[in-house]
């Protein structure tokens, strides 16, 4: 069942209606010659359909807020590299639509609107204190073909065959329903269209997350143990983190030749140890995870964390090994063919 939620609050099913940012909102004007594709948000009263209500809290309390915060200097989370190992299996041409699922602050969206230079990004997220920020970012960059809008990627009625591309900077492991969530992006492509997509391999290749996990939780850093022994729901992170499900998942949402290629990129968390762990108590899984346990108090948390970042402090940061899928795949139709321009 889908419910009604406003854009800053957490309501459901309540029939208040927020006014949502038009597509015209962004103050400066579009550089492109392609419209920026009307997903239906234009200004008015507009009633957000929710499926993935615990990402939805997540993303819109402390966890959102914690992200969408701008980073430190020096501190780029390690996403960097592999955003632009993103756009660069993306094969963004001048003339695309794209977009960009779980746009997060906007980070890639940004990167796809300067690769589509006569084209348009859209991205869409949960998270409103995210994209708030992203808006922010896209006006300081003087980027005038992105716009961001808050949806549910899983059941968001865009328009059939609005972008020609779809991407996605770990953004695709959250859905419920993960064949929905896909087929749902499949039907916003034109066919052939190209999905792009990156995320996490499984938990024995991703000590970013496991040692401060482990850390927090007071057990030795053991992958398979930490996420068994994560409070509550198992975690979402690792949900696609195995390749044959992943291909399956793509499969039965009807997109053709998938392709699910390592890589391996570590993630930067701050420059010190001290730095990260901070960094790292402000973001909305550890917080979770101290407010989890009577026991363990802010301090103790903190000295925990440094205690287990200092190992991988370098000149160049608190580097964590970190190892990534990069998927692509296309949307049934004739492969690759791309929209004629207007
Ligand atoms: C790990 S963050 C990644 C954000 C951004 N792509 C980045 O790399 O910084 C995951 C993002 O996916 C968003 N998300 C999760 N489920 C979603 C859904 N069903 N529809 C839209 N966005 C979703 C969250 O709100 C969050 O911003």
């Amino acid at each position: 069942m889908h419910h009604g939620v406003t854009e800053n609050g957490l309501a459901e099913d309540t029939a208040v209606t927020v006014e949502q940012l038009s597509l015209s909102s962004i103050p400066i004007l579009p550089r492109s010659r392609t419209a920026i594709p009307n997903l239906g948000f234009t200004r008015s009263h507009h009633r957000m359909d929710v499926v993935n209500h615990d990402q939805f809290q997540a993303w819109n309390g402390a966890e959102g807020a914690a992200w969408a915060k701008p980073p430190k200097q020096g501190e780029n989370r390690g996403s960097t590299e592999t955003c632009q190992r993103l756009i660069a299996i993306a094969g963004i041409g001048p003339e695309d639509r794209v977009l960009d699922i779980g746009c997060g602050t906007g980070t890639t969206t940004l990167l796809a609107a300067r690769q589509a230079t006569d084209g348009s990004a859209v991205g869409v997220d949960l998270s409103a204190p995210m994209l708030r920020q992203a808006r922010l970012a896209a006006t300081a960059a003087g980027i005038g073909n992105a716009v961001f809008e808050q949806a549910d990627a899983q059941i968001h009625p865009f328009p059939d065959g609005a972008f020609d591309v779809a991407i996605s900077m770990y953004g695709v492991m959250f859905f419920a329903d993960p064949v929905a969530a896909f087929a749902n992006i499949g039907r916003a492509l034109r066919p052939g269209g190209r999905l792009a997509a990156v995320c996490p391999q499984p938990p024995e290749e991703c000590a970013w997350y496991v040692i401060p996990v482990a850390a927090l939780l007071g057990v030795p850093p053991a992958p398979r143990e930490v996420v068994a022994r994560y409070p509550g729901d198992r975690p979402a992170m690792f949900s696609l983190s195995d390749p044959a499900r992943l291909r399956d998942v793509l499969v039965r949402a009807g997109f053709a030749d998938a392709s699910v290629e390592p890589a391996r990129v570590p993630l930067n968390f701050g420059r010190t140890a001290d730095e990260a762990a901070e960094a790292l108590l402000a973001s909305g899984p550890a917080r979770y995870l101290v407010e989890q346990d009577e026991l363990l108090s802010w301090g103790e948390a903190q000295a925990r964390l440094e205690a287990a970042l200092k190992p991988y402090e370098s000149s160049a940061g608190v580097l964590l090994p970190g190892a990534q899928w990069l998927v692509t795949a296309h949307a049934p139709g004739s492969l690759g063919k791309r929209r004629q321009p207007s």
